[in-house]
């Protein structure tokens, strides 16, 4: 990011040396939550800096508070790992467990100051405006503006894509296509949706665990099942080439008519439709907002990233999602196997979140 410095410079001093129609008058830069290095260009230029942070209100609430216990009482975060500690947190109404804290912060090496850093220069913008909206949020964004150290928090979401049009004729479509009509022949609210994001899969063992619990529940299903990308850090999930090759002998025979297995997802598509009643997700700011506008309620299945505190934010905070877990962590470096969450447990989740009531 550092190495892009010289090229935002060139932009913003092009951008006022030749005003267009368009902005005639340069008045402030607006900066993704992970760049507040360039907080220093808008600077040079006397420009304010404000920053979109997509994540929601309790997301940043916690950063602000993670920032100065590492910072301003020069605490060691490394201590909460696999604590059973609670913390007191601003804009939560009630205590935080440490194990909801997202791993990057409590981790060995150079990375939880470096992502603490970047979040420590957000008191340096003139605004944050958040992902989020008042009534979704409403303690954690009183609790932002009542103190006046913080810059000042505009909750300016949801946001979300609601038109992912695929191209038409493209696999993409074509399997959207096949979704809905699935779908259709579905009664209202009565299929359960399983999705766990751009980065989401599972090792065998926990798949075989799903599929059980999935049959055991008898719900109707759509299940959105993807293959990990492989060893390394962050790798992209991959399609199956066939389903067989990881699901219990037998479960696709036995699950026709009331289950279906895909690959990619059209999400916004899934939720939007009537016959869903239940998504079991992985607890991502986006999902959880598509969640809220399509009013299907979750089972939490959080991976990585703040999506433990989300999850917790969602059933303990806020009382409007089931748990499946809420601090179940998968590895995303793909050394340590993950922990295995067994099909009793998701099975009594499932039939927890498709209830009548
Ligand atoms: C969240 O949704 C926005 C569109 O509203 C999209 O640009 C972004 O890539 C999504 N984030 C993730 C992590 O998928």
């Amino acid at each position: 990011m550092k190495n892009q410095t010289t090229h935002i410079r060139e932009i913003v001093s092009n951008l006022i040396k030749q005003p267009s129609e368009a902005n005639s008058q340069l008045a402030g830069i607006v900066l993704d939550m992970f760049c507040t290095i360039y907080i220093e260009v808008a600077n040079e230029f006397n420009l304010p800096s404000y920053i979109f942070f997509t994540s929601g209100a309790c997301s940043l609430g916690l950063f602000y508070y993670l920032v100065s216990l590492r910072f301003e009482q020069n605490k060691d975060l490394k201590e909460y790992k696999n604590s059973d500690e609670e913390l007191t947190v601003p804009c939560f109404s009630i205590p935080v467990p440490a194990k909801v804290l997202p791993a990057v912060f409590v981790e060995e090496g150079p990375m939880p100051d470096i992502f603490l850093g970047n979040f420590k220069r957000l008191a340096e913008t003139k605004g944050v405006m958040v992902n989020t909206f008042y009534e979704l949020e409403s303690y954690a964004i009183e609790s932002l503006l009542s103190d006046s150290s913080y810059p000042k928090v505009y909750p300016v979401g949801p946001i979300l894509n609601l038109e992912d049009k695929e191209s038409g004729g493209s696999d993409r479509q074509i399997a959207a296509d096949e979704i809905k009509n699935w779908l259709d022949e579905q009664p209202e609210n009565s299929v359960v949706f399983l999705c766990f994001g751009t980065m989401g899969s599972f090792e065998e063992t926990q798949v075989k665990e799903i599929a059980i619990a999935l049959e055991r529940s008898g719900q109707r299903f759509l299940w959105s099942l993807r293959k990990p990308g492989g060893k390394g850090p962050m790798q992209f999930p991959i399609d199956y080439d066939n389903f067989e090759e990881v699901l219990p002998e037998g479960f696709l025979d036995r699950t026709k008519g009331i289950g279906k297995v895909i690959g990619w997802a059209p999400q916004v598509a899934v939720l939007s439709h009537s016959a869903v009643g239940g998504f079991v997700s992985h607890c991502g700011w986006n999902s959880t907002l598509e969640s809220v506008w399509f009013g299907v309620p979750i089972a939490t299945f959080p991976l990585y990233a703040e999506q433990q505190l989300n999850a917790f934010q969602l059933v303990k905070e806020l009382g409007m999602a089931e748990a499946i877990r809420i601090d179940y962590v998968r590895d995303m470096n793909g050394e340590k196997p993950s922990e295995i969450v067994g099909a009793e447990e998701i099975e009594a989740a499932i039939r927890r979140l498709m209830a009548e009531e």
